[in-house]
């Protein structure tokens, strides 16, 4: 039922960029120029948002950061502890590796990319977020991906890969490749925090890093 929902959606949203992009060329309140802006509108929008019950317990809607016109995202489940009390994503021990793979492996820097989450707000004890929310906020996260346009998406984990590939496989089958993701080319690796108790997977994350590298801008580490 929320698969189904969710392609629905993938399909209205489709048609919604194509519209868009027609009428965005030349001027545009959307165009490239205002991606600042209108994240920034977007995410003020957000920030009292009770769609779901994760509303309940959060301390604040955690919606994104970085650069709004982004050519690569990161997407990660959603917020921990830290990202709770600070409002920002991917702060917390797992944030700290994402912005060592950004920087040192990536040779990017974290101000340049655009991360954000699946759900935008704390789960209780970090448990998965629920079919149900995931549907409830993903509209959020279509409006987030019109609003960056990115060439490459990066899937951080098990909730993010699936989410977006409407798929049950898991992590470990969904890695290593790139999948048509509407115009975009999306890349489903690890999720940081899994790293941090299995070292094992440094080497894959790796692996997926460089095949992303060479598919954001040919260059090849
Ligand atoms: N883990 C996530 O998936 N997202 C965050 O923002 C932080 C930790
Ligand atoms: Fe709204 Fe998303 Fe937060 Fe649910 S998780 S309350 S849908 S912002």
């Amino acid at each position: 039922m929320a698969r189904r929902y969710l392609r629905q959606r993938a399909e209205m949203g489709e048609r919604e960029l194509h519209g868009r992009a027609g009428r965005a060329k030349g001027a545009s309140s959307d165009s490239d120029s205002d991606a600042g802006e209108a994240m920034r509108l977007f995410c003020e929008s957000i920030a009292d948002c009770q769609k779901c019950r994760l509303a309940k317990e959060r301390t604040q809607v955690v919606c994104g950061s970085g650069n709004a016109k982004a050519g690569l995202m990161f997407v990660g489940e959603g917020p921990g502890r830290e990202e709770d009390k600070t409002g920002q994503p991917f702060v917390g021990a797992a944030g700290k590796l994402l912005t060592q793979i950004i920087e040192a492996g990536l040779q990017l820097r974290r101000d340049d990319v655009y991360i954000t989450n699946i759900v935008k707000c704390r789960p209780p004890d970090n448990r998965n977020p629920m079919p149900d929310e995931i549907v409830a906020c993903h509209p959020y996260l279509l409006r987030q991906i019109e609003i960056v346009k990115p060439k490459v998406i990066c899937a951080l984990g098990k909730v993010a890969a699936q989410t977006f590939l409407q798929s049950d496989e898991p992590i470990g089958k969904l890695r290593g490749r790139v999948h048509p993701y509407r115009d975009i080319k999306l890349i489903a690796t690890y999720h940081p925090a899994a790293l941090l108790r299995n070292a094992a997977l440094k080497r894959p994350t790796w692996e997926d890093m460089k095949l992303l590298r060479k598919e954001y801008d040919g260059v090849e580490l």
